[in-house]
Formats: C-alpha cells, sequence, structure tokens
C-alpha cells in the first residue's frame, strides 16, 4: 500500500509539451523505409507513409528533432534542397545517403503532423557561415541568395524554424569533428552570433556533458548567445557497463533519470543561467547500444545491420523507464523544456514499421496516454507511504521504490490528472489519495498502459501491450483509492 499527498493549490511549474518531443535521424530505418517510403503501398504521392503519420499525431508529436544525431557532423544541407540532389557517402553510419529527403522535405513533414521542427547543425566538418545560411534559406523572406533560392525552390513563405541546435554530441570520439573544450566555446559563440545575426529570433541550443569544465568553459564563452542547453542520455552508457538484460535491472535505472538533470541545473544555476537558460533533453531512450538482442563491438556499431530493430527488446521496462523518466521532467519543469525520445521510428523507436504495416512499442502508449490525459500545471505531491524492492545490478544493489508519481492539472480546470507508475514486476499496488479538504472529488477515469506481463511486448501479429481504462467512483473522500496493474503505467483523471 503506498500514500500519495496532494496538494493541488501549490502550483510547482508549467510543463512544456515539448518535453514529449521526437527524434529522426538519417540512421538505419528512421527516414528512408521509416517515414518515408516512396515505393511502399502504404505511401501517399509524396511518399510518406500515411500510416506512420497518422500514429504520429495520435500522440500529437510536439517538435522534431532533425537531421542528427552523429549523421548531421558531415551533413551538408546545400546538397539536399531543389531538383538536384547530390548523393554521399556518410561518414558517420558507412552507408550512401540520397539526400532525397532533405529540409524543403523535413519542414513539409513536420507541417503534416503539426509538429514544429527542430534543426540540429553540422558542427563537425561544417562552418558558421554554413549554419548561418541555413537559417537564411529558413527563415529570411526573400534577402540574400539562400532565401531566393528557397522561393525558387518552390516555397515562397519562410519557414520560421524557432529551435536550432549547433552541433550534436561534439565532445565524443566517435563524432566527427570532434572539439575539445577551448574549441567548443569559442565554435559555439562564433556560430551563435553568426546564426542570430541572421535571424534574431530564433533558440540556440548547444551540447553540454557532466564535465564541469566543459560546461564552464561553454557557459563562459558563449552563455549569453544560448537559450538551451542540451543534454543526451541512454541509460546503457554506450554498453560501458550497465546491464539491461532484464526488467528489474532497467527498474535500477530509472533512479538515475533525476542526476543528470540536477547536476546541469546545479551549474547553470551556479553561473546565474537558471530561468534564463533551459535544458533540453533532446536525445534519450532507456536503451542505448547494448542490449540483450545486440552483438556488441565496432563491428555491430559501423555497420548498417541493426540489431535494434527487434520488436522483443522493448517491454514493459520501456513503457515504465519512459513514464519515470517523463515523470522528471514534470517534476523539473521550472528548467527542463524539452526532450526529444531517440529515435522516433525503427532502430530504438516507439514505432516499427514493416512492408505491411507497423508496431506500436510499449513506449508509444505511454506518450498516447501522457499528451492526453495529463494536465499543464504540475502541482505539489508527495509519497509520504512508498514501499521499495532491492535490485542488484553491475555490483551495486539499488533500492527502488514501487511507485513513482506526478500531479498535475489543466489550466482552468480543478480536474486532477495524476501519473501514477507502478515499477513492481509482478505486485499490484493500492494507492490511497490525500487530496486536502478543499475540493471534492468522486468520480474517475484510470487510464493504464498495461503487458501481459513485465517482458510483454508487441510485434506482428502479437500485441501483448494495450492501453485500457477503468471508470471509479468514490463514497467517501476518505477514501480515495487505486488500484495499479504490476509494471503499469497509469494516468488517474479525477474530477
Ligand atoms: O542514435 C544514434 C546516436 O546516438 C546518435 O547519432 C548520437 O547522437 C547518439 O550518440
Amino acid at each position: 500500500m503506498s500514500r500519495l499527498e496532494i496538494n493541488p493549490k501549490r502550483e510547482l511549474g508549467r510543463r512544456d509539451k515539448k518535453i514529449y518531443g521526437h527524434f529522426l535521424e538519417h540512421f538505419h530505418r528512421q527516414i528512408y523505409g521509416g517515414i518515408f517510403d516512396p515505393e511502399s503501398p502504404l505511401s501517399g504521392s509524396s511518399g510518406y507513409r500515411q500510416d506512420v503519420m497518422e500514429a504520429l499525431k495520435r500522440i500529437e508529436v510536439p517538435i522534431v528533432r532533425w537531421p542528427g544525431g552523429c549523421f548531421v557532423s558531415a551533413y551538408h544541407w546545400k546538397d539536399a534542397i531543389g531538383k538536384q540532389r547530390t548523393p554521399y557517402f556518410d561518414k558517420a553510419w558507412r552507408v550512401e545517403e540520397s539526400n532525397k529527403f532533405g529540409t524543403d522535405e523535413f519542414i513539409e513533414y513536420c507541417r503534416l503532423i503539426g509538429a514544429e521542427p527542430y534543426i540540429c547543425t553540422n558542427a563537425g566538418t561544417g562552418s558558421p557561415e554554413e549554419m548561418s545560411d541555413w537559417v537564411e534559406y529558413c527563415n529570411l523572406p526573400s534577402e540574400g541568395k539562400w532565401a531566393k533560392l528557397r522561393i525558387e525552390n518552390g516555397h515562397p513563405e519562410p519557414y520560421k524554424v524557432k529551435y536550432w541546435s549547433i552541433g550534436n554530441e561534439n565532445y565524443g570520439d566517435w563524432e566527427m569533428g570532434a572539439k575539445n573544450l577551448r574549441e567548443w566555446g569559442r565554435f559555439v559563440k562564433e556560430s551563435a552570433k553568426m546564426m542570430k545575426r541572421v535571424d534574431p529570433n530564433i533558440e540556440l541550443l548547444a551540447a553540454s556533458i557532466s564535465d564541469l569544465d566543459w560546461n564552464l568553459n561553454l557557459l563562459r564563452e558563449a552563455g549569453n548567445y544560448l537559450d538551451w542547453i542540451s543534454i543526451h542520455d541512454y541509460w546503457d552508457h554506450l554498453g560501458q557497463v550497465n546491464d539491461l538484460s532484464n526488467y528489474e535491472s532497467c527498474m535500477a535505472y530509472t533512479m538515475e533519470i533525476e542526476k543528470p538533470i540536477l547536476k546541469t541545473k546545479n551549474i547553470l544555476g551556479s553561473l546565474g543561467y537558471l530561468g534564463r537558460i533551459r535544458i533540453a533533453y533532446d536525445e534519450w531512450n532507456l536503451r542505448g547500444w547494448h542490449h540483450p538482442h545486440i552483438n556488441s563491438g565496432t563491428e555491430d556499431y559501423i555497420t548498417p545491420r541493426d540489431k535494434n530493430d527487434i520488436n522483443s527488446s522493448y517491454t514493459m521496462a520501456d513503457a515504465v523507464f519512459t513514464a519515470c523518466f517523463l515523470n522528471q521532467c514534470h517534476k523539473h519543469s521550472d528548467v527542463v523544456g524539452m526532450a526529444n525520445f531517440a529515435p522516433t521510428v525503427n532502430t530504438r523507436g516507439a514505432i516499427f514499421t514493416h512492408q505491411d504495416g507497423l508496431v506500436l512499442r510499449s513506449s508509444y502508449f505511454v506518450f498516447e496516454l501522457y499528451i492526453r490525459h495529463l494536465g499543464d500545471i504540475v502541482v505539489d505531491s508527495w509519497l509520504s507511504e512508498n514501499s521499495a524492492f532491492d535490485v542488484e545490478t553491475a555490483g551495486k544493489t539499488t533500492s527502488v521504490p514501487h511507485v513513482d508519481a506526478v500531479a498535475t492539472k489543466r489550466t482552468g480546470s480543478e480536474d486532477l490528472r495524476i501519473a501514477l507508475v507502478n515499477r513492481h514486476p509482478d505486485r499490484a499496488e493500492s494507492v490511497s489519495l490525500h487530496l486536502g479538504s478543499a475540493v471534492q472529488y468522486s468520480n474517475a477515469v484510470l487510464y493504464s498502459v498495461v503487458g501481459d506481463s513485465k517482458d510483454a511486448y508487441n510485434d506482428i501479429g502479437k500485441e501483448q501491450v494495450r492501453v485500457i481504462e477503468q471508470p471509479l467512483h468514490w463514497n467517501t473522500q476518505s477514501d480515495v483509492r487505486v488500484e495499479i496493474q504490476p509494471h503499469s503505467v497509469n494516468v488517474l483523471v479525477i474530477k
């Protein structure tokens, strides 16, 4: 039995919908054979898979980051616009990139699914000038040769792309044109200057890591130009130590989610940037490269084969982790304003495409539940009673509380909208809710993402993970309680 106390009158922050954002990279089957597949009978005349678009619309994707990832660090956008598309060899993923899907297609795609475009630029082999030309192509009405070229290419109206990132993980050796900390701060500043000279209304992001010196240097050099600081995490840490091979160990990593947020928040605070620069968690996923079905090693990392694309790898552990991640973004909504699930489609994505249709993996349903049912105001809540189970993983013991929760309401409404996650692998949990005396509630609906077992997954012709809906009624205010299934993600809407 757990006990959740809620003070609906104490508002902690405003959730930014961009925390439900996504990421699409030119990698494996995300773009070609994922969202864009002109050969498929499931695609419309412009070559976009209709079923994928419908699935993305259903989860109201607020923002899409593109085109990379590592891919972007040797990408030249000018080769992928207009009629003349020049293919090239992509050194990040060692495949030929046709350049058939470029800036104009990305913007068109975002408009079709109703998402805001977010462009990540080439800070590897690219230059500040190439970045600012890209801003000109997208955002200037007609001044300059690049804006004129956009018009010539059939797009008279500026695209008004607001969010731009200077580079990707340029701190990493795996990235083409990686930078050291001194080079990074300077490069970000010079790029930002040029980009904002073209369009002062854009918002800029640049990569931060948990290294203090890196951040100090970046923020001292370029802090005045930045609106966001970008962090990434995959909880296998690129395969170094973590073990995601079973449900329980994945639950131990739910206890790690908050750490990078707190670290970055503290750095921003210590340099006086809290309230001015926000955190964009613009790549995140429980699983990075190594999980049960993947052979590790460089060979797999660099070849186009992708063993991440196996549906049985994405179980209720992924759904529960996704919910705990989003809960932390809600709790830190004063500073976390964007997050991009990496990636949206195929490889480790929430949607898997095949020639006859698609499979919605477990995380997909969490986005659906949260976007539809949670509110924009985060209110105070705390678990005053919550049992825990121990998980032994990577040589250490982690105590994992059964329940994770966040309480919200919507502007203009007294209804309470509470995310309730039961991490326990096989025990249902009874949660009693204490809402204060001021407001009386008696009716509710419980929306839940449930799986047949903790290892349940969806695949072609196999549906083990689904959303269910249950009406509830309480006779007395002292007995507001709810029973949540093991390994489940829930949103309780109480009226
Ligand atoms: O998703 C694959 C890669 O993971 C991305 O390109 C990179 O940014 C991250 O390390």
